[in-house]
């Protein structure tokens, strides 16, 4: 990594990080983006995380928004900032989420990324992802299948 980076859960009164991560995932996914006041409430709510990485100036380079329901864990939407990709950021984030679950006692960690999507779907593969199968059309503008991923912690 080419500067030291933290990796922190954002509270529900962070505003102005919120707003940013926000806007970073309205340009990473479009129209699918998490408003900013679902953001928030996902901060607040029990079982709930948004995890941001932040440079030493306070600058945010990615988030991770998950949950935890029981045992099992969902991955809802990553995104690093371009200019600070394939600098192992991505993978920061999956391991810290990773920790976090853990500790909530879960057991098994899903998600679902578009089928072309192959910076993801590496990043997920080098974490210890595996593909499970698709979904067909899942996702509309434009209609693609979802390639649906998990990941076991029990044998760990
Ligand atoms: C997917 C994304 C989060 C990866 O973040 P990143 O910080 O650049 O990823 P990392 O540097 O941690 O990469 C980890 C591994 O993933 C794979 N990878 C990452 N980017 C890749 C790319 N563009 N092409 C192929 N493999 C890639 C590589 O195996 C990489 O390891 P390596 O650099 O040692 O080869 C980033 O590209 C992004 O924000 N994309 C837009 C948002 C998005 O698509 N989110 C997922 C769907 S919700």
């Amino acid at each position: 990594m080419m500067q030291r980076v933290e990796f922190r859960l954002v509270r529900p009164h962070e505003k102005v990080l919120i707003r940013e991560i926000a806007a970073l995932d309205r340009l990473s996914v479009g129209a699918d983006a998490w408003s900013e006041d679902t953001l928030s409430e996902e901060c607040g709510r029990d079982g709930g995380f948004v995890l941001a990485c932040l440079t030493s100036n306070s600058e945010l380079c990615g988030f991770a928004v998950f949950s935890a329901v029981l045992d099992e864990g969902c991955l809802n939407s990553i995104a690093v900032c371009e200019r600070f990709r394939r600098q192992h950021i991505g993978e920061g984030l999956i391991s810290e989420m990773f920790e976090i679950l853990r500790k909530q006692g879960v057991k098994t960690v899903s998600l679902e990324v578009r089928e072309s999507n192959a910076a993801a779907r590496g990043l997920y593969e080098k974490s210890g992802f595996s593909c499970q199968g698709v979904r067909k059309n899942f996702y509309r503008e434009p209609r693609e299948n979802a390639a649906i991923y998990t990941k076991n912690f029990i044998k760990e």
